[in-house]
C-alpha cells in the first residue's frame, strides 16, 4: 500500500519546524500531497522528492516567507486546515485557497478557535475558503486557550496544535471521541511536549495538552507505514470475492484509525493480524484477509470517528452481507470530499443495492446481488475506489465515470487491482 496520507501530510509540513533536514521514506506521492509540497515551496521551503523519499530543508518557523500569491491547497482539506495552523504560528500573512470542492468544505471550525487565540483570519461567510490570514507582530504570542472542540476532528485538532507552538502557555483541547493522533505522536517525536489522555479512565472524552517549545525542534527521520484507509479497499475486495485470500504488508495499524477492523470482526470477517511492530513510532503490521460470509450489524457510534474515512468501503461490504447494516450519528460524512451519505446511497442504489438514506447515516439491506452499471464519483477518490471494489462482485461490469480522481490518494490503485486478478480497463 502507498504511504499513509495523513502521516505524509504531517511529515512534509512538520519538517518545516526544525532547522535541519528531515528525511521521510515511503512518502505518499499523489494529488493531495502534491498540494502540500507546492505550498511548502511558496513559503520558501526547499525540498527534494526522489521516488517516495522526501527530503525537506527545515528553515524553522521564524524563517518562513510570506507567499507572494494565494496558496492553492488543491482538493485537500488537510492541507488547508493544517497549513492555517502553521501559518498562524509563523504569524505571516497568507491567503489559502483551493478547488471548487474545497471551497465548499466548512472552515468555521478552525476559524472560531484560531480567533480565540488571537489570529486575524477571515473567510467567505466566515466559513469558506479562501482564508485570509493577517500578519502578527513578531514578538506578540498567541493566546493559550482551553477549547472544547464541538466536532471531533483530527484536522481541527492538528491546526490548533500547530498554532499552539506560538502560544504564551499550555493549550488544552478537549475532544469527544478519539480522532487520529498522528499529530501528537509526530510532534512528540520531534521533542514537543504534547500529551493526550481520556479525562477519566475509560472515558470517550480526550484532553490534549501542548506546551510551546523552548528547545529546538528535532528534524524527522521516519518511514511512513502503508495507508490503512487505502488498504481498506483491498480488505473489502477479499471479503466479498469468493475464494479470495490477500495478505497486506506493513499497514499502519494506529488504533485511532482501525475502527473498520473492529466493525468487520463484528460482521464475522476472517481477518488476522499476522505481525505487529512500530514503524517510526506508529503501530503497523501485516493483515491476512479471507473471503467471508459477512453479517449486517448496527455500527456502534463509538467506532465512527475511528473509521471516518472507511464508510464508502464499509457500505460495499454491507451490500454483500446478509441482513441489515445501519449507520447513524455519522452526519459528519456529509462534509467530506463529497456528501458521502447521499453519494453512497445514490451510487450503490444505481448498482442495485437496497439502501435508505438517513439524515445522519444510512440503512443497507444486504444479500441482494448487485447488478452493475454506470456510476459517478462526485470528485471523491474514496467513492471511486469503493465503486471499483463493488465491481469485483457485481453480476455485470461497473463503469466509473471520473475514476481519475483516485490519483488524489492512490495512483497505483488500478494496477494493484489488476495484480490481484481483477479485470480493469481504463479509458
Ligand atoms: C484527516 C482527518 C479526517 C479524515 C481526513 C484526514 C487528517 O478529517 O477524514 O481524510 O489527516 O487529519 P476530519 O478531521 O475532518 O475528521
Amino acid at each position: 500500500m502507498p504511504g499513509d496520507k495523513s502521516i505524509s501530510h504531517r511529515a512534509a509540513l512538520f519538517s518545516v519546524l526544525a532547522n535541519e533536514e528531515s528525511n521521510i521514506n515511503n512518502f505518499l506521492v499523489s494529488g493531495v500531497t502534491e498540494a502540500i509540497l507546492i505550498s511548502l515551496s511558496s513559503l520558501g521551503v526547499t525540498w527534494a522528492l526522489t521516488g517516495t523519499n522526501l527530503l525537506v530543508k527545515g528553515p524553522g518557523l521564524s524563517s518562513l516567507v510570506p507567499p507572494s500569491q494565494s496558496i492553492n491547497c488543491g482538493n485537500s482539506a488537510t492541507t488547508m486546515r493544517l497549513l492555517a495552523g502553521l501559518i498562524s504560528a509563523a504569524g505571516i500573512p497568507a491567503v489559502l485557497d483551493g478547488s471548487e470542492g474545497l471551497r465548499r468544505r466548512p472552515m468555521g471550525r478552525i476559524i472560531e478557535p484560531l480567533r480565540l487565540m488571537g489570529v486575524k483570519i477571515s473567510a467567505t461567510q466566515d466559513n469558506y475558503a479562501p482564508l485570509v490570514l493577517a500578519a502578527r507582530p513578531v514578538h506578540q504570542p498567541l493566546r493559550a486557550i482551553q477549547y472544547h472542540m464541538p466536532v471531533a476532528s483530527a484536522q481541527v485538532k492538528s491546526c490548533l496544535l500547530l498554532a499552539s507552538l506560538a502560544a504564551n502557555g499550555t493549550v488544552t483541547l478537549v475532544e469527544t471521541g478519539n480522532s487520529r493522533d498522528h499529530t501528537e505522536l509526530m510532534l512528540a517525536r520531534m521533542g514537543v511536549k504534547v500529551s493526550r489522555s481520556p479525562v477519566q479512565p475509560g472515558s470517550d472524552v480526550y484532553e490534549v495538552k501542548i506546551q510551546p517549545p523552548h528547545q529546538r525542534i528535532q528534524p524527522l527521520r521516519i518511514t511512513i507505514p502503508g495507508d490503512f484507509s487505502s488498504a481498506a479497499f483491498f480488505i473489502i475486495s477479499a471479503l466479498i470475492t469468493p475464494g479470495a485470500e490477500i495478505i497486506l504488508k506493513n499497514i499502519g495499524l494506529n488504533p485511532t484509525r482501525t475502527g473498520l477492523l473492529d466493525v468487520l470482526k463484528l460482521m464475522k470477517a476472517d481477518i488476522e493480524i499476522l505481525h505487529q511492530e512500530f514503524t517510526s513510532g506508529e503501530p503497523s503490521g501485516d493483515l491476512r484477509i479471507r473471503y467471508s460470509q459477512l453479517k449486517g450489524i448496527t455500527i456502534p457510534s463509538s467506532m465512527i470517528i475511528r473509521m471516518i474515512d472507511e464508510f464508502p468501503a464499509l457500505a460495499v461490504a454491507a451490500c454483500f452481507a446478509s441482513g441489515v447494516t445501519e449507520v447513524r450519528e455519522a452526519a459528519e460524512l456529509r462534509n467530506k470530499e463529497s456528501d458521502r451519505i447521499t453519494v453512497i446511497c445514490k451510487e450503490l442504489s444505481n448498482l442495485g443495492g437496497i439502501i435508505k438514506e438517513l439524515p445522519d447515516g444510512f440503512i443497507i439491506h444486504g444479500g441482494n446481488p448487485l447488478l452493475g452499471g454506470v456510476v459517478q464519483t462526485y470528485h471523491d477518490h474514496r467513492i471511486a475506489m469503493a465503486l471499483a471494489v463493488a465491481g469485483l462482485a457485481t453480476q455485470k461490469p461497473v463503469t466509473i465515470l471520473g475514476a481519475e480522481i483516485i490519483d488524489e490518494s492512490f495512483p497505483g490503485f488500478n494496477k494493484a487491482l489488476l495484480e490481484l486478478g481483477a479485470e480493469v480497463e481504463q479509458f
